[in-house]
């Protein structure tokens, strides 16, 4: 059985000066999907890459078997809806936003999934998920965030676990296809735990690109995975 699990690296600790080398050392390594996050110095404190960075990576993101990873956009930005829209334009494959960033979650909802992309839900550390039972239907990605937005690099915020193991219960009892992302802080050393939590789907983006060999770090990952 192939392993359910998923390892997205976040281009966020890459080295910007070359991304598209970033992604393609990455994909390499081992990547299931491309981690993409988008902060716009309003939602978040911090600015990073638009929709432009996003259709000229894409095209680096293909496997030696020309299979092309998922491009998974974390939209940290407010409003939401003409920036999912442009993202979708530029080749994303997975857009996910903040519900407390939208106005109008179910129409943002609505929008993403008639771009023809997946849409999914961000829960950051304070927030509250009750908005989900109401949506859940249009879900098809729920990422918890274990950090506060903003920056790569910072330690993982336990009450993440709790959050896991109450949406993982949520989405089994929907019986609904959803990824369980999670996204912050996560390591070698704490996957695992972060696993039987709940999640199925990991972002890492300083753990990864913070060190030299990225399979090395990829492999050890699917290693904690499988035990
Ligand atoms: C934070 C971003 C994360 C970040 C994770 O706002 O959403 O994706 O890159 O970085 P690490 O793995 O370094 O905590
Ligand atoms: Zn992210």
């Amino acid at each position: 059985m192939p392993s359910p699990y998923r390892i997205a690296p976040s281009i966020l600790s890459a080295d910007f000066a070359a991304l598209g080398q970033e992604v393609r050392d990455v994909v390499a390594a081992g990547a299931d999907w491309i981690h993409f996050d988008v902060m716009d110095n309003h939602y978040v404190p911090n600015l990073t890459f638009g929709p432009m960075v996003c259709e000229a990576l894409r095209k680096h993101a293909v496997r030696a078997d020309g299979g092309q990873v998922p491009i998974d956009v974390h939209l940290m930005v407010q409003p939401v809806d003409a920036l999912a829209l442009a993202f979708a334009k530029a080749g994303a494959d997975l857009i996910s936003f903040h519900p407390d960033a939208s106005a109008h979650v179910d129409r943002t909802l609505q929008l993403i999934k008639g771009a023809g992309c997946q849409a999914g839900l961000v829960f950051n550390p304070a927030a509250p998920i009750d908005v989900l039972e109401w949506v859940i239907d249009r879900v098809d990605l729920v990422l918890v965030m274990s950090v506060n937005p903003g920056f790569g690099g910072q330690s993982f915020i336990d009450s993440a676990l709790r959050k896991i193991g109450q949406l993982r219960k949520l989405i089994d009892a929907s019986g609904r296809d959803i990824r369980l992302e999670v996204d912050g802080g996560i390591k070698i050393d704490n996957i695992r735990r972060v696993a039987d939590a709940g999640a199925d789907t990991f972002v890492a983006g300083s753990a990864i690109f913070g060190q030299k060999d990225y399979r090395a770090v990829i492999d050890a990952m699917r290693t904690e995975l499988a035990r």
